[in-house]
């Protein structure tokens, strides 16, 4: 039997590393199992150390794993679990001398006795994960902290962790999960925003993933000091796992669906909020907004939003206007509307110490605010200056916090930003230490109290990673009492596992740079894999300094048009202009063109947010997350997927006119500007003047379009078009609603399937309806990507259709198709 070792290593470097624990802990082994008490689910265990175990499944291929050191289990409580969700499973617990078994439908796990060790097997009988024999369970009975080790294989990969500045894969990384606001991080900066402590696990075409819920300050270490083991741990609580085993195919697909079940997933957006949206740090006053809104038309770039930055407020008072700058805000927003526009503001937690102030008033007389360990009410500084905080942990404090949205929703404001939530705090002006990024002194000292929801009240220590998610949820739950009809919008940018439910997310201050905009695609697409399907960068950089160049921007703008949140913001500064037109008109017209893009592929975007809903498939993907098979797909981060069928290949270097683009085996790819077919499994040379995207649609794929629009209530009257990249064939889907409300969720929708096939004569292409949305539009044309030579004939449900039109040098076909609805059409070669 390998020796125990009594400290961690890794515990240790980590403590060295981050001052908020106590380095003279006295680390012990969690121990033999004593005694094992079996239940219908899996079963607890008494430790020779004191400690207790409870592990159990909580569906067929999801196992649960605590362990309490003190050996008293805290209250069944999470931010991130939706409880009321949890289906009760049935497994078949077998003990032995020297282990105990459980078994599901889906899942073989073993807990061996001596010591308390698990490790656990597909329905295949193959190992899914291990702990390692040499430190399965720790803890140090003086600090609070706890920690697990599992054996990794020298080749397996890592992706989630919400938002980490960091390669594709976080293999070989260490990471902490400790929100803080990191203005102009760079590469590798970490922590940041946001602690999403799950992870998904990949070897050799089998994935696994581990959700560590836990709101301490918790640490990753994946395989970095030793590859071959990783360690997870956190500075309080319980060690509280789960293990998504991915089902019988070990599948990405399969593990998202199985997290998202257990920690939610987000609701249709309002279908405005996937339009282009315009920020900046910030916009004022009214006449500079009137302006931006009447440039966006004339120009005829598209947009549906326009933010104000803290600056429209009264003394940076939230719930507020600067009247002076802002005389008559539901005039002024009733007027964008005309235009096509919706207004989103910021709102910030700190609500400005003024006892003639409203809100604070109120804050303070309901006792909704964070107090001080001493019982006074806590105070520290931003924006307003002296501030007090909501307690977003007690359902009170964001009861009313979400009904002030009043005011907001009443002259027409259509979605809300919740900045500033990490907590973010200012450091005293007269701070004698070095102001480093992670001062302690940034956020709320660890010892002021919450209130837990009333079930586990606690300080700060625990809360901390939750205050930010808790404030958007409480604008969230606000605004669905407010607008019952009406689709919230809320935007975040600190978070805890499972804001999907509440809200979008961005990746806070980033910079202006190429390796910014680099970083942005693996950033976005691992908190995809996450469970956060809503998220964005700002577009063009955001810091201070450098400024972005017209080539940044444009580049910068192509990649992020395919990612699901889109919005340009940056910090103000009279000399900073970065709107699309802000570089000169060669500039404004390819950024015209990229946005315009956007809009064209939105009845495609909109039907991965619905499959989010459905199936918690990000809208954003790796390319591993739809080819496992594929290990060449590993490592890849300068391509992503936009759903399963189109493949984004940007420019992610200054001066870049072609680029090699990787080909996921096992499809073929049809690319959208020339036709050219690539072979899967292959790499390529393709051409990116500057004035292009490339990027492919997956052979077998049919996917809508619609003609170029300047806002989203433009599409009910946009000509739809059915994008078909010719190949093998398939199923695909068009998911269409109303855009916003909840309809949808009676029957109001309409999804159409389109069954391609590959026949002798030619092309089959077949059309299903299910739902009622009379307002559907139904596809007008058809333009079928890769074709060498024109048909021969196409009909429609048998009828011969003469308005087809061939492009030898795109390899396009289009066809016009009759105002009736199809159900099939041939195309004969
Ligand atoms: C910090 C946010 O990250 C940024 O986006 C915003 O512009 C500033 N706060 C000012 O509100």
């Amino acid at each position: 039997m390998p020796k125990r070792r009594r400290f961690p290593i890794v515990c240790l470097l980590f403590l060295a590393a981050t001052s908020a624990f106590d380095v003279r802990g006295a680390w012990r082994a969690a121990g033999d199992v004593v005694a094992v008490e079996p239940r219908p689910d899996g079963a607890t265990f008494r430790l020779s150390s004191g400690a207790r175990a409870a592990i159990a499944f909580i569906a067929p291929d999801v196992a649960h794993v605590r362990v309490a050191p003190k050996g008293e289990f805290e209250p069944d409580f999470s931010y991130a679990v939706e409880t009321e969700k949890r289906i009760a499973i049935s497994a078949q617990v077998n003990r032995f001398d020297d282990r105990t078994e459980i078994n599901t439908m889906g899942a073989r796990l073993v807990i061996f006795h001596r010591p308390l060790r698990t490790v656990i097997y597909d329905a295949q009988g193959r190992l899914v994960v291990e702990d390692d024999p040499a430190r399965p369970f720790s803890f140090d009975p003086e600090t609070g902290a706890v920690e697990t080790s599992k054996l990794r294989p020298a080749t397996e990969t890592y992706y989630g962790f919400g938002e980490k500045a960091l390669p594709m894969s976080r293999h070989g990384q260490t990471m902490v999960m400790w929100n803080y606001d990191t203005y102009a991080y760079d590469r590798n900066t970490d922590p940041l925003y946001k602690s999403i402590p799950f992870f998904i696990a990949l070897h050799q075409g089998r994935a696994y993933a581990i959700f560590f819920d836990n709101t301490h300050r918790t640490y990753f270490d994946m395989g970095k000091t030793d590859p071959a083991r990783y360690t997870f741990g956190a500075a309080g609580g319980e060690i509280n796992y789960y293990v998504f085993t991915g089902g019988k195919e070990r599948s990405p697909h399969n593990i998202l669906r199985d997290y998202t079940e257990l920690t939610g997933r987000m609701p249709l957006p309002p279908i405005w909020a996937l339009g282009f949206q315009q920020s900046r740090w910030s916009y004022y006053p009214e006449a500079r907004v009137r302006d931006l809104a009447r440039t966006f038309r004339e120009k005829r770039i598209p947009c549906d939003v326009i933010y104000l930055d803290i600056d429209y407020m009264d003394g940076y008072r939230v719930f507020t206007w600067d009247r002076g700058r802002f005389p008559d805000p539901a005039k002024m927003i009733r007027d964008l509307r005309v235009q096509g526009f919706r207004l989103v503001v910021i709102i910030d937690p700190g609500v400005k110490v003024d006892d003639q102030y409203e809100v604070y008033r109120q804050g303070r007389a309901g006792g909704y605010f964070v107090r001080a360990a001493d019982g006074s009410e806590f105070h520290a500084r931003v924006w307003p200056g002296t501030c007090a905080f909501p307690d977003f942990t007690d359902p009170k404090a964001r009861a009313w916090f979400g009904a002030l949205y009043k005011k907001h929703t009443d002259e027409g404001i259509a979605g809300f930003w919740n900045d500033m939530n990490e907590p973010a705090t200012f450091l005293p002006d007269d701070l004698a230490e070095p102001r480093i990024m992670h001062h302690p002194g940034k956020t709320f000292p660890l010892d002021v109290p919450h209130a837990g929801e009333g079930v586990l009240p606690d300080t700060h220590r625990r809360y901390h990673n939750v205050y930010g998610m808790q404030m958007a949820r409480a604008t969230f739950e606000g605004l669905k009492r407010l607008r019952p009809d009406a689709r919230p919008f809320v935007l975040t940018r600190a978070a805890y596992a499972g804001v999907q439910r509440y809200s979008a997310v961005w990746t806070g201050d980033n910079v202006s740079t190429w390796d910014h905009l680099a970083l942005s695609i693996p950033m976005l697409a691992n908190l995809g894999v996450s469970g956060i399907p809503f998220a964005g960068a700002d577009v063009g950089g955001f810091a201070d300094y450098p400024l972005p160049t017209g080539e940044l921007y444009a580049r910068w703008l192509q990649a992020a048009i395919f990612t699901p949140f889109l919005r340009g913001h940056s910090s103000g500064g009279p000399t900073r202009n970065q709107e699309p037109w802000a570089f000169g008109p060669e500039f404004e017209r390819i950024n015209r063109a990229t946005i315009e893009l956007r809009y064209r592929f939105l009845p495609y975007i909109y039907t991965l947010f619905r499959e989010h809903e459905e199936t918690g498939a990000p809208v954003m993907r790796p390319l591993w997350f739809e080819y496992p098979n594929d290990v060449r797909t590993y490592l890849i981060e300068d391509q992503f997927l936009l759903g399963r069928d189109v493949l984004v290949a940007p420019v992610v270097r200054e001066g870049e006119r072609r680029r090699r683009v990787y080909f996921p085996a096992g499809d073929e790819w049809i690319d959208w500007w020339t036709g050219a077919r690539y072979r899967g499994g292959s790499e390529m040379m393709v051409e990116a003047p500057l004035d292009r995207l490339p990027f492919f649609v997956r052979a077998g794929a049919a996917l809508a379009v619609q003609a170029p629009v300047q806002h989203t209530d433009e599409m009910k009257n946009a000509p739809l078009t059915l994008v078909v990249a010719a190949g093998a064939g398939g199923e695909s889907r068009i998911y269409q609603d109303e855009g916003d409300g909840y309809a949808y969720r009676n029957g109001r929708y309409l999804n159409t399937i389109v069954r391609l096939s590959e026949e002798q004569f030619g092309l089959r292409i077949a059309f299903a309806h299910a739902g009622e949305y009379k307002d559907a539009r139904l596809p007008s044309a058809i333009e079928i990507l890769g074709v060498s030579d024109p048909p021969r004939e196409v009909l429609a449900d048998g009828r011969k259709i003469e308005r087809v039109e061939f492009d030898k040098a795109a390899h396009r076909l289009r066809v016009e198709l009759p105002a009736a609805p199809v159900t099939e059409i041939l195309i004969t070669r």
